[in-house]
């Protein structure tokens, strides 16, 4: 069993993969801003393993920050490296922003390693790596595309200077996860996505419309060449991610030959379209998903899903649920959000009423 610094923990898939840590055995440290998630995800973490898992609110831009979380939790074998900031359309209005806060984190991070004797890393990278392939699926040896947005350009960043520290280093390891889409929640419906504001992405999206708190869908482009003219990505259940997360810390624990890094694409290995993954949704959930057809939206590619083939035989990981059981999950968790509101309206009338 291992001691994991997991950055980013009590955010989307950085909770779940906390879950599945705990479920293994591992000792869970997490550091997280609370910048894009809320700290109520620690007592979901706990309802479903029982296990309330240790935290602490810092920035891991915060150099001295980071080394006094290291000499307090000594002996840290791993780190999963999830803190950053992922709007694609914030990155190009705030892009110092998104370079700051994703690269210098990173950089902490790989500088801090080798001071307190952590040698296995696993970093968060994006198939947006990728941009629109010329050929599909996406292998791991898929050339990679100059970046549509300072978000993707950060993942680009972060994976050369992963390459280069470990390379430098003869003891680090380190794992980069190339994510397709992720999308569910846990079957519990304890923890989940929680977007703040309006969601970028199309889940959340749909989920918030078949509650009635958005008024309609708006489906980015008909007319692309794809079989029914909407768009095809590779979700996958976010559940299925977080386990990848600790086959890769295993295969890094037990890994022989040192200074090493190995990239791996995490998606099913099926594209479905955005008609497909609405029509699915609201025939599992039976509930309507009210949407209208607006033109493309900017910087969209057309299609992209992925080769997991590498993960299947070397992580000996496959994506395991359907996207029928997927989308039932994120309906279950968006459900469990309006109770937790009508729950805190109610406390809040009661004690101003009192
Ligand atoms: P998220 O926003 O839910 O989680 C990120 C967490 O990091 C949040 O809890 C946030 O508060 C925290 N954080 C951000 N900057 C921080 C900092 N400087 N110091 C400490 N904590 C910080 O996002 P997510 O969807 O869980 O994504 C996790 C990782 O996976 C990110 O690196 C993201 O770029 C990557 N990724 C996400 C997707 C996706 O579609 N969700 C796809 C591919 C890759
Ligand atoms: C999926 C599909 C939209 C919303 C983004 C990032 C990428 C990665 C994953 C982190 C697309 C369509 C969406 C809506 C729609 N993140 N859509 N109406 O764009 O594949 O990827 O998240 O690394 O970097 O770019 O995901 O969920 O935004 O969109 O029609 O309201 O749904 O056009 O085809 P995307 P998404």
């Amino acid at each position: 069993m291992a001691k994991v610094l997991v950055t980013g923990g009590t955010g989307y898939i950085g909770s779940h993969t906390v879950v599945e840590l705990q479920k293994k055995g591992h000792e869970v440290v997490i550091v997280d801003n609370l910048s894009n998630s809320n700290i109520d995800v620690l007592n979901g973490i706990e309802k479903i393993t029982g296990v309330y898992p240790l935290f602490e609110n810092i920035d891991c831009v915060d150099y001295v920050g980071m080394d006094r979380m290291f000499e307090k939790h000594r002996d840290i074998d791993a780190i999963i490296h999830f803190a950053a900031s992922k709007a694609v359309g914030e990155s190009v209005e705030k892009p110092l922003m998104y370079y700051r806060n994703n690269l210098v984190s990173l950089i902490n991070l790989l500088q801090l390693m080798p001071v307190h004797g952590v040698k296995s890393f696993v970093f968060s990278s994006s198939c947006t790596v990728y941009g629109q392939p010329d050929v599909l699926p996406v292998t791991e040896k898929t050339p990679i595309k100059p970046a549509m947005s300072p978000y993707g350009n950060t993942k680009q960043i972060s994976e050369e200077i992963i390459y280069d520290t470990i390379h430098a280093n003869p003891s680090y390891n380190g794992i980069i996860l190339r994510y397709f889409n992720p999308i569910g929640a846990h079957p519990s419906a304890h923890i989940g996505e929680l977007p703040i504001g309006t969601p970028n992405n199309l889940l959340p999206y749909i989920t918030q419309t078949a509650m009635g708190l958005r008024s309609e869908l708006k489906v980015f482009g008909d007319d692309y060449d794809t079989p029914d003219g909407s768009c095809i990505r590779d979700y996958i259940n976010v559940v299925d991610l977080a386990k990848a997360h600790v086959v890769a810390l295993k295969r890094l624990l037990n890994i022989k030959s040192k200074q090493q890094v190995e990239v791996y694409n995490i998606g099913t290995g099926k594209g479905l379209s955005v008609f497909e993954i609405i029509h699915t949704f609201e025939k599992v959930n039976n509930v309507k998903v009210p949407h209208t057809i607006v033109g493309r939206r900017e910087g969209d590619i057309e299609q992209i899903w992925a080769d997991a083939s590498r993960a299947n035989e070397i992580l000996k990981w496959k994506a395991a649920e359907s996207v029928e059981d997927t989308l039932k999950s994120a309906w279950k968790w968006e459900k469990a959000l309006k109770k937790q509101r009508q729950q805190k309206e109610k406390e809040e009338n009661e004690a101003s009423s009192n």
